[in-house]
């Protein structure tokens, strides 16, 4: 095993890269590694020869489907949801599969400015040369476009609007001006974009009209099935406990039912039976933290507590998702504890480790 903490997606999975490659009969668009349909197996999983492809994401096929076509036209690609909803997960797993490339990433803040979206300066070069290429420095963006792979922008909305719209000429005339040289460089095919961007979060700063009008929104859901969720927790959870050597106790998918149980009413704001109405804590409790929550309880497990998961090495944990705002939602809590839980005799264990913590 290497020292990574974490490999990009194309390490990981380059034998799954290499498989579908080998296999893949079907036209690709100029520049990408794999064709739009191998693309989708990828994701979704699926045979590859002898090879057997993992599934990366877990629901429906259409809207990853969606994704995929949108790379392959001249519009971006916009991907929306409430955090933990697998974004940034397929944006990189996109990018692995279109480009064997999935680290040409810009995090967008509130503090991102135009030189770290179009190209900075190497000033040690710049006062000895001047500008000129040597002292340019190339950012993810210029890059993308320099080799005809895709850029990621992760949490696009959060950086402001006037840098934003710099994206407008890369995506409208796919090039890039660099006025300081008299030059522009020209993307090559390949070349797009996959933006992310989740829809509750505050301090978000809108897209404009004209940049809108050029990324089509795939909006990625929470899942509204719960065997589905079970599942996509279950999976993630084993490949995470596999990756940091932590033992996987046989009573974990037992475990991620009860703990999605209650995930999914809080989520609600009533019962899995819809006979009681609860208040709404003001956190996602989305899968993401689903799959978080479990992996911190096995680690709480496999150190201090004997190894199996019970509801007192979760419990913590779940009051760290559910507890955003440390007075409404204990509030919520309360509530939730004395009116469902505590009734729930296939839930005394939760009942007693919570209470004893809020
Ligand atoms: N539908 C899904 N299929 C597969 N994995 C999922 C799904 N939903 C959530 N996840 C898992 O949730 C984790 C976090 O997702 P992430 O991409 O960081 O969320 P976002 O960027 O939307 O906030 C990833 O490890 C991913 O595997
Ligand atoms: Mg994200």
């Amino acid at each position: 095993m290497s020292d990574i903490q974490r490999q990009p997606a194309e390490v990981t999975y380059a034998d799954e890269i290499a498989a579908l490659k080998a296999v893949d009969t079907k036209p690709k668009p100029e520049g990408w590694v794999l064709s739009p349909q191998a693309v989708i197996t990828y994701l979704m999983g699926g045979q590859a020869g002898d090879t057997e492809i993992s599934a990366k994401y877990v629901g429906n096929r259409r809207l990853i489907e969606t994704a995929v076509a949108t790379l392959a036209t001249d519009r971006a690609l916009l991907l929306l949801g409430v955090p933990g909803t697998a974004k940034s997960w397929v944006s990189e797993h996109l990018a692995a599969a279109v480009s064997g490339n999935s680290t040409l990433v810009i995090q967008c803040t509130a503090g991102t400015d135009e030189n770290q979206v179009r190209y900075g300066w190497n000033y040690a070069q710049l006062l000895a040369k001047g500008p000129s290429r040597d002292a340019l420095v190339p950012t993810p963006l210029y890059r993308a476009m320099e080799t005809g792979k895709l850029c990621r922008l992760e949490e696009l909305t959060r950086m402001g609007s006037d840098v934003q719209d710099t994206l407008i000429t890369v995506l409208s005339e796919k090039m890039l001006p660099i006025p300081e040289l008299n030059e522009a460089v020209y993307a090559t095919r390949g070349f797009n974009l996959i933006a992310t961007a989740n829809d509750r979060d505050k301090g978000v700063n809108d897209l404009s009209a004209a940049l809108k009008r050029r990324f089509n929104v795939v909006v990625l859901p929470l899942p509204d099935d719960m065997d589905e969720e079970i599942a996509i927790v279950s999976k993630r959870v084993g490949e995470m406990a596999r990756s940091l050597d932590l033992p996987a106790p046989k009573n974990v998918t037992e475990e991620v039912k009860r703990l999605l149980a209650i995930f999914r009413e809080l989520r609600a704001g009533e019962t899995l039976d819809g006979k009681t109405t609860l208040k709404k804590p003001s956190g996602t409790l989305s899968t993401a933290e689903a799959i978080a929550v479990t992996v911190g309880g096995l680690s709480h497990a496999a150190f201090f507590g004997g190894g199996d998961l019970t509801a007192g090495s979760l419990a913590p944990n779940v009051l760290g998702a559910v507890l955003k705002d440390p007075v409404q939602d204990k509030v919520v809590l309360e509530e939730y504890l004395e009116t469902v839980l505590k009734k729930r005799r296939d839930y005394a264990d939760y009942y007693q480790a919570l209470t004893e913590l809020v």
